[in-house]
């Protein structure tokens, strides 16, 4: 079994949609072994993001993502990382597949509804970063 990092973003919590997110990631098979409904300091989405900190939409992304709550999960399946990351889709929400949750609610590559660690070193830092043992 593998863990991976999801958080639902403050878009979609505005959109009222956090049920239907959950619902799918239940309907996938994942088990959610942690969760929890938090607004994040914008030092807080700094730290999570700070490998980003050399790109251009850094400080656009960290006001983002401390604009409002969002839901944090860490989920459990065989191959989460990559289950998740298909479920999710493209990080841009133009060119996510059919039926992956960024096409089906993210607004743009900055406001795409949901994060995913992507590899396994990235969900243990994300994972120990907000769930702390
Ligand atoms: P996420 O999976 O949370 O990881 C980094 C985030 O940066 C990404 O989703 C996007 O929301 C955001 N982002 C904003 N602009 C870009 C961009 N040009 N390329 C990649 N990610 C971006």
């Amino acid at each position: 079994m593998e863990r991976t990092l999801a958080i639902i973003k403050p878009d979609a919590v505005k959109k009222r949609i956090i049920g239907k997110i959950v619902g799918r990631i239940e309907e996938e098979g994942f088990g959610i072994v942690r969760m929890k409904l938090v607004h994040l300091t914008a030092d807080e989405a700094r730290g999570f993001y700070i490998v980003h900190k050399d790109k251009p939409f850094y400080g656009s992304l960290c006001e983002f993502m401390s604009s409002g709550p969002v839901v944090i999960m860490v989920l459990e399946a065989e191959e989460a990382i990559k289950r998740w990351r298909e479920t999710m889709g493209a990080t841009d929400p133009a060119k996510a597949n059919p039926g992956t949750l960024r096409r089906a609610y993210g607004f743009s590559i900055e406001r795409n509804a949901v994060h995913g660690s992507d590899a396994r070193e990235t969900a243990e830092f994300e994972i120990n970063y907000f769930f702390k043992k």
